[in-house]
């Protein structure tokens, strides 16, 4: 039996001395992140409650974010043994340019609701990184400023189009003229969806500080907006001060594809046609001169009960792969999910909500975070599926489970 001993003072002084609160510099806490749901736990505790459910919220009952998340479930990856996977190449090609992973950070509106440098900050990490990034025609920086501020960023940018045809010609130019590498047409917002978390957060915008109660306990956010360049809309003719009012009252209900034939002939270069989920849809602008397509349900934020982008995906890819780029989003929090999309067909993979996690979490560093979490994540699951390049990842590596299997 181990005999018992009377604890020396100096092991009871550490035990009961009184804690000193651990200071926890950001770049410790984004550290210890591990994965895009620990940024996501960060980013809550950071963030207003109103900015927080703006990002990670979806339309009606979320039934379409769960059933995203449910088909990332369902992915079976088959690896292939003794490969030589001592260099992983995770270097794509997207629109004719390199990128050194198949990921894409998607559109994002009031994007520095989420955190003051915003899309800045976005853009000058995928710099570093060496993937594209989208501007949304509702973000929160100017087209002009941000290729000032990150000329050596490729940027896409992403059109809404507008009631307004002169400004919406005039919003195209002018991503023409600051070298844009790419237009995205979003087509899956004729109206607005119902996000519900923001009528109960009564979120407007700019965010009225006397109806979000629990702005006051984030002193350092408040700080920030209030003493930088004021929120606002620098796409917009005018500055409706909800998400819904924007789309009911700027975007253009009438849309149809004489507007998609009208902006192929308005854009020089790589045209996108994002929101795409039915293998008709996807011919038909293909047919009418689109480069590729986003198979996409706007992360669950439009329509609730549209189908899973993940499981249309392999139609769309027979549809139009061989004549034109497939991409995937909705609702990917981890590079094995990219990885299995890329087996499946897709070109790359946007990601809006991961990197805003990131945002809310540590600004740019929590952004970095983010797209080196993802980085890894693909990198160790090519490794361990025996794939040394994107090429090896083909539609035997990946399969979709049952539901509820
Ligand atoms: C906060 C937020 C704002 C968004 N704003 C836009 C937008 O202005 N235009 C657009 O086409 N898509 C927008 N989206 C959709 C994304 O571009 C993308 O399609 C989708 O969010 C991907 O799903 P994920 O967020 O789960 O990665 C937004 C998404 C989020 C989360």
């Amino acid at each position: 039996m181990t005999g018992r001993r009377v604890p020396r003072p100096s092991e009871l002084r550490a035990l009961l001395a009184p804690r000193r609160p651990e200071l926890r510099p950001a770049a410790r806490r984004l550290e210890r992140a591990t994965t895009i749901r620990d940024l996501r736990a960060i980013a809550r505790r950071r963030t207003p409650r109103a900015a927080f459910d703006y990002a990670d919220g979806a339309a009606e009952q979320e039934i379409g974010l769960s059933r995203s998340r449910a088909a990332f479930g369902r992915i079976e990856l088959v690896p292939h043994a003794l490969q030589d996977v001592s260099a992983i190449d995770t270097s794509a090609e997207l629109l004719g340019r390199p990128s050194t992973l198949p990921l894409v950070f998607a559109p994002t509106g009031f994007t520095r609701l989420f955190h003051h440098e915003g899309e800045r900050a976005v853009a000058r990490v995928a710099r570093r990184v060496g993937i594209p990034m989208g501007l949304s025609t509702v973000g929160t920086t100017s087209i002009e400023s941000l290729a000032a501020a990150a000329p050596d960023t490729t940027k896409w940018f992403q059109l809404y189009v507008l009631r307004d045809r002169g400004v919406t010609a005039d919003l195209v130019a002018r991503a023409q003229a600051a070298g844009y590498a790419a237009l995205l047409f979003t087509v899956d917002t004729p109206v607005a969806g119902q996000r519900l978390r923001d009528i109960r957060n009564n979120l407007t915008f700019p965010p009225s500080l006397r109806a979000a109660a629990d702005i006051a306990r984030h002193p350092v956010w408040s700080l920030n907006v209030l003493t930088t360049e004021p929120l606002h809309y620098p796409s917009l003719p005018a500055q409706p001060g909800t998400v819904a009012r924007v789309a009911d009252e700027l975007f253009d209900a009438k849309l149809t594809t004489a507007d998609l034939e009208w902006l192929r002939g308005a854009w020089r270069g790589p045209l996108l046609v994002k929101g795409i989920l039915t293998p008709e849809d996807a011919r038909r602008v293909v047919d009418l001169g689109a480069d590729g397509v986003i198979v996409s349900s706007h992360g669950s934020r439009q329509l609730d009960l549209a189908p899973t982008p993940l499981e249309v995906l392999p139609a769309i890819v027979d549809a139009v792969g061989d004549r034109a780029e497939v991409f995937l989003d909705s609702g990917i929090l981890s590079g094995a999910e990219v990885v299995a999309a890329v087996a499946m067909g897709a070109r790359a993979c946007l990601v809006a909500r991961a990197y805003c996690y990131g945002l809310m979490a540590g600004g740019e560093q929590g952004v970095q975070r983010a797209a080196d979490i993802l980085r890894t994540e693909i990198v160790r699951t090519m490794g361990l599926l025996g794939a040394g390049a994107l090429g090896d990842l083909t539609p035997e590596r990946v399969r979709l489970r049952p539901p509820g299997a």
